[in-house]
């Protein structure tokens, strides 16, 4: 998920750093299912270190497994000083609701606003196949949902009406020269 504190910045898309290329809307594979994560082992803990890394030079609060092209059921979240690693994660208690804007990294300069649970409890994996509970509320609460929908092909614009979305996929088209 985009920092809306921060202003864009633009990269060019290089791996000569370490840091991963974001797939930016429509690429495929934004809506495809991730698998599960099943081996723990050190190429998984780097992964997650270049996700983390990637996520912070683009100035992102959270950054998805298949916004790097990577179908598996991993993702980061970076939020007030506090940093999260989510793996195979699901929801296991969630209070309120809460309205505000959301941006992704995958959809440069969009933004729109997202209903979403106020507070969640999360149940993941840590890198070693632990299970870990964690909790988040308000933004990070927001962050941790919207990184999770990612694992499921599911993209923020997919909460919209259907004339809101297509106002915002004619601007991604736009910016990307893509067509539909
Ligand atoms: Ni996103």
């Amino acid at each position: 998920m985009k920092n809306l504190t921060e202003s864009e910045k633009t990269l060019s898309n290089e791996s000569s750093n370490g840091i991963l290329e974001i797939r930016k809307y429509p690429d495929p594979v934004l809506k495809k299912i991730s698998e599960p994560v099943t081996v723990f082992d050190d190429e998984l803990e780097d992964f997650v270190k270049v996700l983390f890394s990637s996520m912070r030079v683009h100035d992102g609060v959270g950054l998805a497994a298949p916004q790097v092209g990577v179908l598996k059921k991993i993702a980061v979240v970076e939020y007030d000083g506090k940093s999260y690693v989510l793996i195979n994660p699901k929801v296991v208690d969630q209070k309120g609701l809460q309205e505000g804007e959301e941006g992704c990294l995958s959809f440069p300069g969009i933004y729109a606003h997202v209903t979403r649970p106020q507070w969640v409890k999360i149940e993941s994996n840590d890198v070693h196949g632990d299970t870990v509970t964690f909790e988040g509320e308000g933004y990070t609460a927001r962050a941790f949902l919207h990184e999770m929908d990612h694992l499921n092909g599911k993209l923020f614009i997919d909460y919209l009406s259907s004339l809101k979305r297509n106002a915002i996929k004619k601007k991604a088209a736009k910016h990307t020269g893509g067509h539909f």
